[in-house]
Order: structure tokens, then sequence, then C-alpha cells
């Protein structure tokens, strides 16, 4: 069984898909991690995240270990993420591993969970549950900028929100398999959610299309 979680940044994708692989027991892929993984290798590499030849170079020669790279999570290489996955050839370079890990899990598991933003539609139109979380501009910053201050990163809170927009309009508005919920994905508004309430109202949508054993 394939679940997609898809959504901006922020919405909490990333806690309810790990929460929902670990309940069902299922494998579970941060496919946000490949690209910023490309991002990561580029920008020590002293690249540019946007340049088409560089960033497919790196996409096709990802390996496992890229993906627990030190700074996969700053800042930069977010905004240097959202550069390279416009970027065709790379999304087409990172299709093969998002698709196999799904329909066949690593680790013999019955199912797998995907987070990112074109699961649902691009990578497996064929989940049997694809669930598409949102949350506004406003408290998707607020979670981050919470995150980075757990962190001990410094963030202004303003900063982050105009971060979190710049983000959301590149991930929107590019042409290459731009972030928008599948026709029969299960909408889920987690503004004023909790983290639990998120995961049972979830995992009640998971469950209702499992197949009987
Ligand atoms: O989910 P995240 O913030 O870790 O994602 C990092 C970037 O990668 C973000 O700008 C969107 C992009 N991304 C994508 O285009 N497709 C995916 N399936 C996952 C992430």
């Amino acid at each position: 069984m394939i679940v997609a979680v898809d959504g901006p940044s922020g919405a909490g994708k990333g806690t309810l898909a790990r929460r929902l692989a670990e309940r069902l027991n299922f494998a579970y892929l941060d496919t946000g991690a490949l690209y910023r993984a490309v991002a990561s290798r580029v920008l020590s590499e002293g690249g540019n995240p946007a340049d088409e030849k560089t960033a497919t170079a790196v996409a096709r020669a990802l390996v496992p270990a890229d993906m627990a790279r030190a700074d996969l999570r700053s800042e930069t290489t977010s905004q240097g993420a959202s550069k390279v996955a416009a970027l065709i050839p790379v999304r087409q370079a990172l299709l093969d591993f998002q698709r196999s890990f799904a329909t066949l899990p690593p680790g013999n598991k019955e199912g797998a969970v995907l987070d990112g933003r074109d699961i649902g539609t691009v990578v497996c139109p064929e989940a049997e549950a694809k669930l598409f979380l949102t949350a506004s501009a406003e408290e998707r910053a607020r979670r981050r900028h919470k995150e980075l201050l757990d962190r001990g990163e410094k963030a202004i809170y303003a900063r982050v929100l105009e971060e979190m927009r710049e983000r959301d309009r590149r991930d929107s508005e590019r042409s290459a398999a731009p972030l928008v919920a599948a026709e029969d994905a299960v909408l889920l508004d987690t503004t004023d959610l909790s983290i639990e309430a998120v995961f049972e109202k979830a995992l009640a949508v998971v469950l209702s299309r499992m197949e009987p054993r």
C-alpha cells in the first residue's frame, strides 16, 4: 500500500508521515531530503543550485549518505532545494528511486509512506491513500521559526515568513510538477489542529483505504 502525503513546507507533512509509517509499520521516505541533498552537494562544491547541468549531474550521482548531510535543513539549503526542484531533469533523475521505494519498500514492509509535493500527482498517482496538508503561511512560518530556535539557531519571524512565501511561490508556480493537490486527495487544514488531531484524522483516512485482510 502506498500513502502519499503532500503539501507546502511547514504544514506538518514530515511529522505526520513519520508517525503514520511507525504506526502502520510501513517504510518512510522524506522526498524533500532528496532535493535538499542535491542542493547541499551543489553548494558545498561551490556550484549554483539553479544551474541545470550541475544540479542534474549531482542528482544522478546521489548516494544515501548525501541525505544525512549536516546542513540539510539550513535556510540556504532550503532555498537551494526549491531551485533544484524546479529543474525537470533533476526531478526526472530522482523519480525512479522514489517509485521503487514506494512499490518495493525496503525491509520487506507491506507499504510505504512518502511525503513531498508531487507524490499523489506524479510519483505515485496510483497511491491508495492521498493526503494533502495545508496551513496558513503565518502558522507554517511560526512552526518553522520555533523549530529553528529550538535548534539553537538565530531566526527572525518576519524573515522566516518572507522566505516561506518565496518558497511557496517557487514551488507552486514552477512548470515542472508544481505543488497542487491530487483530485482524489483528502485535504487537511492543520492551522488549528494539534499534531495528535492531524494524526488521528489521517490515520482514519488511511485505514479506510486499506484492503481488508
Ligand atoms: O519538504 P521540504 O521542505 O524538505 O522540500 C524541500 C524542497 O524540495 C522544497 O522547495 C520543495 C521541493 N520538493 C519537491 O519539489 N518535490 C518533492 N516531492 C519534495 C520536495
